[in-house]
Formats: C-alpha cells, sequence, structure tokens
C-alpha cells in the first residue's frame, strides 16, 4: 500500500526545501538528492498523490505570464462561474522527471511540451507563456519535490502543468483571467495491473475530436469527449478505445491518451498530423529513433482499419503510457489477434531504445536529455 504524505505537507520553504533550494535552484550545476519520501515505490499506480509544493501563477488578458512561484499543494477555489466550469476553457501538458542510471534527475525534451502548450493555449485564447516562464515553473516545482521522484528501476514522476481561465464568464467568452499550475505526482504504470499487452475496442459509435476542432491542442474538452467511450470500452474488458477520424470513420485516429503505430510490411505506420491528432512528443521521438537508429522505413499516413487490423505490429506511446503493445483489437463484429498477441521486434526494440535513453542506461544521441 502507498504510504501517502500527510495532507498537511510542510510549506516549501521549510528548512529542508531551502536548503535544497540553495543547492540546486541557484547553483543548478551542484545535484544533491535529499533523502528519498517513504513511499512504497513498489505499489505505485497511476495516481495523483500530494507531494510537498506546486507552482501557482496568475495572468490578466493582455499580459505576460510573469507571476508565479511554489505555493504548499493544494486545492484551488474557483468561483461557480469561472470560465472553466462552465465553458472548458483548460489546457494542459505531460511530462516526466526521471532519476536516471547515472544518480541524476533528468527530464524528456521538455521544450517539446512547452511549444505544445503555447499551440493549445492559443487555440483555446488563454495567454501564450514563453518558454523561459514554462520551464522556470516546471524545473521549481520538480527540484522542490525532488524527494518524491521514485528511485532508478522504480516509476517516474509524473508533471502536470495546467492552465484554466478563472474569472466569471456567464455568457460564452474568454476569461480575463487565468491560472497556471505545476503538479506532480510519482507513478508507475498507465493501465491498470501492469497490463504489458492490450486488448482495444475500435468503433466509430463516438469520436474523440473533429479535424477542425481541438484534437490537436491538448485542451480538456478532448478528454471530456474521451470519458464515456472509454469507460464503457473498459467495462466491457477492453484497456481502452480506438478513434477513427470523424469525417472518413475508415481511417483511425489514435487513443484517448496516446498515439498509435503499426507495423505493415516491415514498415512502421502512424497516422498523420494535420487534423485533430495529437503531435505526440512520444510519436515523434519513436519516428526519431525508428528511422535514425533502427533504420526503419517510416510513413505518416492515412491507415485504413483493414491495414491496422492486417498488421504485424501494433503499439501506442505517450509520456504517461510510454509504448505499450497492443495484442488484440476488437470491433463490434469480430476479435483480430494482432502478430503473435505479443510484443513484435519491432515494437521491443523501439521501446528498448526509449526507455533506455530515458533512463540514462545509453547515450542520448539527439538531446533530448534535459538535466535538472
Ligand atoms: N494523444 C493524446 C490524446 C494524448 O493525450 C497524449 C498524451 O499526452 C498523446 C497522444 C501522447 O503525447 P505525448 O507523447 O506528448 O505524451
Ligand atoms: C500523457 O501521456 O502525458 C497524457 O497527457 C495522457 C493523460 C491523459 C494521462
Amino acid at each position: 500500500m502507498i504510504r501517502r504524505p500527510p495532507r498537511s505537507t510542510p510549506k516549501p520553504s521549510s528548512a529542508a526545501s531551502d536548503v535544497y533550494k540553495r543547492q540546486s535552484l541557484e547553483n543548478a550545476s551542484i545535484f544533491m538528492p535529499l533523502k528519498k519520501q517513504q513511499i512504497d515505490w513498489d505499489g505505485l499506480g497511476f495516481e495523483a498523490l500530494p507531494t510537498r509544493s506546486m507552482w501557482k501563477g496568475e495572468c490578466s488578458t493582455g499580459e505576460e505570464w510573469t507571476d508565479g512561484d511554489l505555493v504548499p499543494y493544494g486545492d484551488v477555489n474557483l468561483s461557480p462561474a469561472a470560465c472553466v466550469l462552465n465553458y472548458g476553457q483548460g489546457v494542459f501538458e505531460g511530462m516526466k522527471a526521471y532519476h536516471t542510471a547515472k544518480d541524476r534527475i533528468v527530464m524528456f525534451r521538455p521544450d517539446k511540451n512547452s511549444a505544445r502548450m503555447q499551440k493549445s493555449t492559443q487555440r483555446i485564447c488563454i495567454p501564450t507563456m514563453n518558454d523561459e516562464y514554462f520551464m522556470k515553473a516546471v524545473l521549481s516545482t520538480v527540484k522542490d519535490n525532488i524527494d518524491y521522484i521514485p528511485p532508478y528501476g522504480k516509476g517516474t514522476m509524473y508533471v502536470r502543468p495546467i492552465s484554466f481561465g478563472i474569472s466569471k464568464a456567464i455568457s460564452v467568452q474568454p476569461a480575463s483571467k487565468y491560472l497556471f499550475i505545476v503538479f506532480t505526482s510519482p507513478v508507475g504504470s498507465y493501465f491498470k495491473g501492469d497490463a504489458k499487452v492490450l486488448h482495444l475496442f475500435l468503433s466509430d459509435e463516438f469520436h474523440r475530436a473533429a479535424p477542425k476542432g481541438i484534437g490537436n491542442a491538448k485542451a480538456i474538452g478532448n478528454y471530456s469527449a474521451s470519458l464515456f467511450p472509454g469507460m464503457q470500452a473498459k467495462s466491457n474488458g477492453y484497456n481502452d478505445m480506438i478513434y477513427v477520424h470523424a469525417k472518413n470513420e475508415q481511417i483511425i485516429e489514435e487513443m484517448g491518451a496516446a498515439n498509435l503505430f503499426a507495423v505493415s510490411n516491415g514498415e512502421l505506420l502512424t497516422p498523420k498530423l494535420g487534423g485533430s491528432i495529437l503531435d505526440g512528443v512520444t510519436r515523434d521521438s519513436v519516428i526519431t529513433i525508428a528511422k535514425e537508429i533502427l533504420n526503419l522505413k517510416v510513413k505518416e499516413i492515412d491507415i485504413e482499419i483493414e491495414r491496422l487490423l492486417k498488421a504485424e505490429e501494433v503499439f501506442c506511446c505517450g509520456t504517461a503510457v510510454e509504448v505499450t503493445c497492443v495484442g488484440k483489437i476488437s470491433t463490434k463484429e469480430k476479435e483480430y489477434i494482432i502478430g503473435n498477441g505479443d510484443y513484435g521486434p519491432k515494437t521491443l526494440s523501439i521501446k528498448k531504445h526509449l526507455i533506455q535513453i530515458q533512463k540514462e542506461e545509453i547515450d542520448d544521441p539527439f538531446g533530448w536529455i534535459h538535466p535538472i
């Protein structure tokens, strides 16, 4: 069982945190990890566990994001008329911090998350923050909660930046005031029961997003759209859903929280971007590893359902799900076993390379690792 930190977590200005801040925030080249928290690292699931502190900043329309500081981890007060509650004006990011084989803490391609945050905020009228502000907030939060990062080999720290409209909106319009929060949680495997091989349900009954909607932004509304189909799939024994394109239901898009890949005739295929698919950081990393390290032919194309179901290998990828094999796909009519129903050689090799780079078990030839 996870031993949770006390509800009244110490203020970030506690003595230990101050010592740490002196060592790391002011002199980033010195890394001196604190003693880890007493947490059952082997029992971690994918849950939001409270940590010491979170970043909290405010910004009004027409202003720059400059405000913000670490505050004790905790609830936020909102007006019932807050724009995010009524009209879903909110976006988020998902990143991870790793305790690596080199006994240091690193993040993976945080610059990509910062860039995507800018695109997402722009799409739903939230003031856009620059890289410097985003990175300061993320790195300060990770550093102040460094003792909650699972030890090497025992999970990761999930980092969740969120921004949303807090001022009142009764008519449909963007808020005039926004919050930006970064919180963290130590996490283990995303799929329940540590599912190693997924069984997904492919259906055109529901769409996750529309081509000219907000599917390519990490907007909270996309995730509301996936809740009912996702729950229905899970209650019928599947791990999750595969969504099809809203305009052409013969081609596949992605899952509710991950991108999809297929190996077909030895080539690596993934749905092309440009519509309602999220431009995943892991997707881009998988494509690069496949091309540059494994010399695979990669195609970003429309993938027909038929082709997916006949693929030699299928896998999904994302920060939370990492690279996870899809062994079976069911439609309303039939169940299809993909390849031999387990990890194929290409999926395994891509997964291994990605994890080994993230955990600094092999060299990072791409400059993706961001040491803290
Ligand atoms: N697609 C969706 C809808 C997601 O929520 C995610 C998760 O962030 C991804 C794809 C994968 O993106 P990333 O690799 O940047 O985590
Ligand atoms: C991520 O992989 O970081 C995501 O944002 C997926 C999430 C909805 C759990």
